[in-house]
């Protein structure tokens, strides 16, 4: 497997990697690898010739007061998964290869940006979609894997490559969850044992509110009563937010007869953890 921190490198391979006809995908990740990047990753092996791993702590995606500085980092760990599942590239840029001084184009996606992090997090989509462009236009990728566990950004991605006919299929991968339920990610780490153990109140309230949309409920306020309702029983959480969104727009619903997002932020102590679930 290459390892890599330059642009020009990763452009050297994919240019040799084309003239051979090959196809490419690519996992766009800001490291601190799991079994949830593993399922993207092994995916991408399955479905392409060549797999491109990015592995880079994107600075422009997170607020000023957001966790840039403490966010978990262990590059070679990230790089003994990459290659046991079989990737052949791994790119480890540094901030500055990224973003000269002078950087200042932006890509931003609108609608689907308002609403669940979007509205908490004013920045954080557009330095989403401006690293992801760069990355598809560094990788010149087939396929990009995305989980669903970021379930607003998957939306905005998609609608960006749509919206301005990038050539890349997105394709999105289910949440993968430890064995109580919380899905994985790298901020899990953050917390005590006992902040750990009150986590699973997320995965509780979702399965709870699912179980009502499958069985036709249709009224959205009642499904986002369900949830506060499990969730604040739980001393050590507290709601950001409980949406429940039209999967395509992902403005707020009164009645759910569509494809719907439901979608949660909880703070455990500091952490704040993400879940959801669509049905279709
Ligand atoms: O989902 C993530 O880890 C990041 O938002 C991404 C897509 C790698 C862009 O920095």
């Amino acid at each position: 497997m290459y390892r890599t921190e330059k642009i020009s490198e990763v452009k050297e391979h994919v240019r040799k990697w084309k003239r051979e006809g090959k196809t490419i995908g690519l996992v766009p990740t800001m490291g601190y690898l799991h079994e949830g990047h593993g399922s993207l990753i092994k995916r991408a092996r399955e479905e392409n010739d060549i797999v491109i791993v990015s592995d880079f702590v994107n600075p422009i995606q997170f607020g000023p007061k957001e966790d840039l500085a403490t966010y978990p980092r262990d590059f070679e760990a990230d790089c003994a998964l990459c290659e046991s599942i079989g990737a052949d590239l791994i790119f480890h840029p540094e901030p500055e290869e990224m973003y000269a001084p002078d950087f200042c184009s932006h890509v931003g996606v609108e609608t689907l940006s308002e609403h669940l992090c979007g509205a908490r997090r004013p920045v954080h989509f557009n330095g989403v979609c401006t690293v992801v462009t760069k990355l598809f236009m560094i990788s010149e990728a087939d396929r990009a894997y995305f989980g669903q566990k970021d379930a607003q950004q998957l939306a905005i991605v998609r609608r960006m490559v749509r919206d301005l006919n990038y050539n890349i299929e997105i394709v999105g991968c289910p949440i993968v969850r430890e064995e109580d339920g919380l899905a994985k990610s790298s901020r899990n780490t953050y917390m005590s044992p006992m902040e750990r153990k009150a986590a699973v109140v997320l995965h509780k309230a979702l399965s709870r509110a699912e179980e009502e949309v499958r069985q036709g409920e249709k009224d959205a306020n009642k499904i986002r009563r369900i949830i506060s309702d499990i969730i604040e029983e739980e001393p050590l959480a507290k709601i950001d937010y409980v949406e429940v969104v039209d999967w395509n727009e992902l403005q707020p619903i009164e009645r759910i007869d569509g494809p719907v997002l439901v979608a949660i932020a909880v703070f455990i102590g500091k952490v704040r953890l993400i879940d959801n679930f669509i049905v279709e």
